[in-house]
């Protein structure tokens, strides 16, 4: 089985292929639920407690499910609630899961290697299978491991993974990370809150969904400060109880429909979306002339009519403009009058994904090393690539693969944009963190059809 076809098969999905006609503007109205970037640590975070937590707007995306699968076999139960995409976690019966259970679900995703802290105070040790993922960049773990390190954790690489105990128990820290990483923030937060003393993050990321989670933790009885100058202080407590919350609603997405409006010149209103955390977006959006409005229960996006016009876009972490966006936005930027520049400062592979849009007829040149950029928000590593992209390029319906899962929902933008007939392969990977896109696409007007 391709890794399309277990992230399809995990969500109910039967097709692996979608074949799209293009050139129809969509129209019409999609719901966003939680964040899959902070359900996912919500669900691990239910570890830390003896407690139930429960969760609700998780979306029914295959990341989910693989989270689940991990935690019920470390002795989790987990069922849906009472209201649609509500989760109960009952941790009360935590325990060390079998090695082949483990096994299974190496490269299936990354979340696992968030299960290191809260499986060390649980049961004092942990073993992490290989790690799967979006193949958009090396994406080394690194800042984990020596977070885990401070704390005190003992590391041992193997062939199949990583095992880790903490012989002394773990206890406060000084975390200072190289770069202001997400996962590496909230390996250290999830740590944190149950080790022995005060920790001090320094240059942690300060995304929105690293808030919520920050926000379940102080629910479960934690003690955390966010301090100016991405300085995290969480001072550890014994013990922790369940929660009950409501997810973040997915940026994302809602990013991803509203270049999905711009690019098809649809008019979309995204249900959930909301203004403060997708102001970077929405000041770009305006710029390339997309219109919104902002509406108490989401936003509503659309294509005023006229030519688009160029931008220049350098992908950063939180407040910047997110690197998530990036990909599907790119389609809409092939329409635009004129140069359009992204710098990628995140990940040093993520616009493999425009090979397919080269094929339908776009000019886009990617230059591996990117640009030199004088003015930075954050101090930058050495893995940036910056695409050009000319328009307006009319673009036709070819054969084409979906790399990774942001890549992908920009291939279905391309095809709906595009002329003509598209053929998209592998949108298992899409279910990823798309939930139900093909019910969305069908109620947005798009003309599709599915077959595996
Ligand atoms: N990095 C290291 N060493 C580490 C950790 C990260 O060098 O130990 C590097 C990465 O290789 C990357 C950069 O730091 O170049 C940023 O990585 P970060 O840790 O911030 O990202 P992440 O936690 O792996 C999450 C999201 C991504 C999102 C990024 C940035 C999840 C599950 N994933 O990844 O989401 O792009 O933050 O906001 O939360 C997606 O949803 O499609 C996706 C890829």
């Amino acid at each position: 089985m391709t890794e399309a076809q277990r992230a399809g098969a995990s969500v109910g999905l039967t097709f692996d292929r979608i074949t799209i006609e293009g050139g129809k503007p969509l129209q019409g109205e999609v719901d966003v639920r939680g964040a899959k970037n902070l359900v996912t640590k919500a669900m691990v975070a239910s570890l830390l407690s003896e407690g139930v937590s429960v969760l609700r707007d998780v979306p029914d995306i295959s990341d989910v499910r693989v989270v689940r699968g991990l935690l019920e076999i470390h002795g989790v139960t987990v069922k849906p609630g009472v209201e649609s995409g509500e989760l109960l976690l009952d941790a009360g019966n935590v325990r060390s899961a079998h090695m082949r259970e483990i096994d299974a679900h190496a490269g299936s995703s990354r979340i696992p290697i968030l299960f290191c802290g809260p499986l060390l105070h649980q049961l004092g040790e942990a073993f992490i299978p290989d790690l799967g993922g979006c193949r958009i960049g090396d994406r080394p773990i690194n800042f984990h491991l020596d977070a885990l390190r401070n704390f005190g954790a003992v590391v041992e690489k193997l062939p199949t993974g990583i095992r880790l105990s903490a012989p002394n128990g773990l206890h406060g820290a000084h975390v200072h990370l190289p770069y202001p990483s997400v996962g590496a923030t909230e390996q250290t937060l999830l740590t944190a809150v149950r080790a022995k003393g005060v920790t001090e993050l320094r240059n942690a990321a300060i995304e929105p969904e690293i808030m919520d989670l920050i926000a379940i933790l102080q629910k479960m009885g934690a003690i955390i400060s966010v301090e100016p100058n991405r300085v995290i202080l969480i001072e550890g407590v014994d013990e922790l109880r369940g929660y009950t919350h409501r997810a973040i609603f997915d940026r994302n997405e809602a990013a991803s429909w509203a270049s999905a409006a711009l690019a098809t010149h649809g008019d979309v209103f995204v249900h959930g979306a909301k203004q403060e955390h997708m102001m970077t977006f929405l000041n770009i959006f305006r710029k390339v002339g997309g219109a919104f409005d902002i509406e108490e229960h989401g936003i509503r996006f659309w294509h005023p009519g006229g030519p688009l016009k160029p931008v220049v876009i350098e992908t950063d972490v939180h407040p910047g403009f997110m690197t998530d966006w990036q990909q599907p936005l790119v389609v809409a930027l092939t329409q635009a009058e004129g140069v359009s520049t992204v710098h990628e400062t995140v990940y040093e592979n993520r616009f493999g994904f425009t090979e397919a849009l080269q094929k339908m007829g776009a000019d886009i040149r990617v230059h591996p090393r990117g640009f030199a950029a004088p003015h930075r928000r954050v101090p930058r590593r050495d893995l940036e690539q910056a695409a050009v992209i000319t328009g307006p390029t009319p673009l036709h319906g070819a054969d084409i693969e979906v790399p990774d899962l942001r890549g992908g929902f920009s291939h279905l933008i391309a095809a709906m944009t595009a002329e003509g007939t598209s053929t998209v392969r592998n949108v298992g990977i899409i279910s990823r963190g798309y939930e139900n896109f093909e019910g969305k696409l069908r109620a947005l007007g798009a003309r599709f059809t599915v077959d595996g």
